[in-house]
This record gives C-alpha cells, structure tokens and sequence, in this order.
C-alpha cells in the first residue's frame, strides 16, 4: 500500500501518514461527492482494515487499507498528469471562444484541474495538469527559475550571433531584461534550435527571437524541471504522472 508522501524542507523526501476522517480520505481519492461517500459509508461498503466502518467522522491513517465495495481505494491527496497539448487549445480552465486543455480530460476527472503555467495557443508540448496549488506555485514562481527547454523552428537560420544573445541575456522591445538562455541551433538545419531557458514571461521564446529580427514559426516545450514529455504521448494524449516523476519535481 503507497504511503502518503511528503517532502519535507528542500527536496528532502520523506514517507510519513496523516490522520485524516474517512469521508475526505474518500473524497480525496475522488471516490465521490463528500455526500455520496457518507451514504456509501452509512450503508457499511466501506472497510478499514478489513473492519466494516459506518461513521463517516471515524479518523484513519492514510496509510490503512480503506475497501470501497471490496475494491482498494489507494490514498491520493492530488492527482498529476502530463498532457502533450496539441496546437488550437489555450492553457486555462475557462474560455469564452477557445476550446481550453480541461476539454482534452473527460468531464469527470475535470474538477480542481487546472494547467500549472502555459504554453501559447499555438505551442505544443509538455504541460502539467494537476490540483496541487502548493507544486504550481513551487514550479512557475519567478524566484524558482524552473529550467525548460523547448524544440523551436524560424523562419531565418540562427546563427553564432543569436546563440551568443541569447548567452549575454536578450533584452526584450519592452526594454526588460532577460537572464542567460541557451540556443542550440541544430548543425544540419540552423532554422531548428533547442532553447533552454529558467524563466516564463509572457510569450517569452517568440520575443526573443523576434528581438534577434526572426520569428519562431514551431514550438515546442519538451522538459519542464526533471520531467521530460513522454515521447510515447501522441499530441492531445496525456497520461499520470509515476511517483518518481513527482517527487522529481519538488
Ligand atoms: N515561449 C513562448 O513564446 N511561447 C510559449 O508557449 C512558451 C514559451
């Protein structure tokens, strides 16, 4: 049975178990609404530890052996995916006009999702989707300087003087400056590049290729922090992420 885990001051992993009422045990793991999960409990379809408990308020270690009708309910406080988002979706929960990356995720696991950063309308790639403000805020924060990188393409071929720009730090139309980034131009074609930077202003990667006078026609995000996109993730396909991968990005 997986412990709850929790990481405890900087990156330091620890397995420890909370003590939680058996109604948010259940309703953490999204077993139902906080009422269907009463009934379901009054009405004795719920075991711990493989005594049958019918007080909703009866308080359990996450890390008992909780059954719902016989099937194992495995504690998990957020949920955490990865999505390789296709290009024509905005990264939000809502929109007026646009189809949002929530339309990508079927109507029952939609709730308390939300995307942790963006990507642009037309970008594709890795972006994470989950319920944990607290890792959200850890990983788009503007002092945690999270790396990225990303699979770009120009209209122009980059070369020695864009790469060494983008190594001194681009200075943005706007007058901001950005700090150091690296451009990889591929050697076979220099219209391709991978770009690795650790900030995420606003249309950050198109902006600064458009200060070096070109413009990013492609772009892709294929690693945020230690998490790579799974290559085997077809654009609009998204999968869970594993424990490991999660506790790699705290
Ligand atoms: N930089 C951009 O310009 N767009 C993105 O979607 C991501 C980074």
């Amino acid at each position: 049975f997986r412990q709850d885990k929790c990481v405890v001051g900087p990156g330091r992993p620890r397995i420890m178990t909370k003590t939680i009422r058996l109604d948010k045990y259940l309703t953490d793991c999204r077993t139902g609404s906080r009422s269907e999960v009463k009934n379901h409990i009054r009405k004795g379809l719920v075991s711990v530890n493989g005594a049958t408990c019918t007080d909703p308020a009866t308080h359990i270690r996450t890390s008992d052996h909780v059954t719902l009708d016989g099937r194992m309910v495995e504690y998990k406080q957020h949920v955490y995916y990865m999505l390789n988002k296709p290009a024509g979706y905005v990264s939000a929960t809502k929109d007026a006009k646009d189809r949002t990356v929530l339309d990508l995720f079927p109507e029952e696991l939609r709730s308390r999702l939300f995307p942790v950063g963006r990507l642009d309308k037309d970008s594709v790639g890795l972006l994470i989707i989950c319920d944990d403000g607290e890792l959200s805020h850890a990983l788009t924060s503007p002092t945690t300087h999270t790396e990225k990188k990303y699979l770009i393409r120009t209209d122009e071929a980059l070369d020695d003087s864009d790469i060494a720009a983008f190594y001194n730090g681009i200075t943005l139309a706007d007058g901001s400056r950005l700090k150091s980034a690296k451009l990889e131009p591929d050697e076979e074609d220099r219209c391709c590049a991978l770009v690795t930077i650790s900030e995420g202003k606003y249309h950050q990667i198109k902006r600064m290729i458009a200060s070096r006078g070109k413009k990013v026609t492609y772009l892709k995000r294929i690693s945020m922090g230690n998490l790579v996109l799974d290559p085997k993730l077809g654009e609009g396909c998204y999968r869970e992420l594993t424990d490991e991968e999660i506790e790699d990005l705290r």
